[in-house]
């Protein structure tokens, strides 16, 4: 059983619907914004720091706006020994992003993390918007953003 799993069936009940209800946040919003989060909170009767731990540990929650695309570095063991911060590192410099984990300024682009999708064999990897892209080298990054650019 992982880590997540075990954690989630330690949670209460009223955690577990508090989660449905920022999934339907995010669903419709793209993503949790903290004036939703204050507003669920108020709503719910529990203190918005309650609801800030459940989003910071389930990685599937985003706080900031999603960009068109969303291309996620695989950070598994196999990915990660096999250069997956070589490639992170390179989309964050050609994305001029602030964080490991953010969305480019012109709003093309969100760069996640991931940790292992299942497809050791073809590490490193990225998915771009669902596709999975193995065996990525870092030099291919721009190619990779410039198709995304193209599809404008
Ligand atoms: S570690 Fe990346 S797919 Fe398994």
């Amino acid at each position: 059983m992982t880590e997540k799993l075990a954690a989630w069936e330690k949670l209460s009940r009223n955690d577990k619907l508090l989660i449905n209800m920022l999934h339907l946040i995010q669903e419709e919003q793209g993503y949790i914004s903290r004036n939703r989060l204050a507003e669920l909170a108020e709503k719910a009767e529990v203190p918005v720091s309650q609801l800030q731990g459940l989003v910071s540990f389930f990685n599937s929650f985003r706080t900031y706006p999603a960009g068109k695309h969303r291309i996620s570095v695989c950070y598994g063991t196999a990915c990660y020994a096999k250069g997956a911060p070589l490639i992170n590192d390179r989309l964050v410099d050609e994305l001029k992003l602030k964080d490991n984990i953010d969305t480019s300024s012109d709003g093309l682009v969100t760069l996640e993390h991931v940790y292992c999708v299942g497809a050791c064999s073809r590490a490193p990897l990225i998915v771009v918007d669902g596709e999975i892209s193995g065996k990525i080298k870092s030099h291919q990054v721009p190619l990779i953003l410039e198709s995304l650019r193209r599809k404008e």
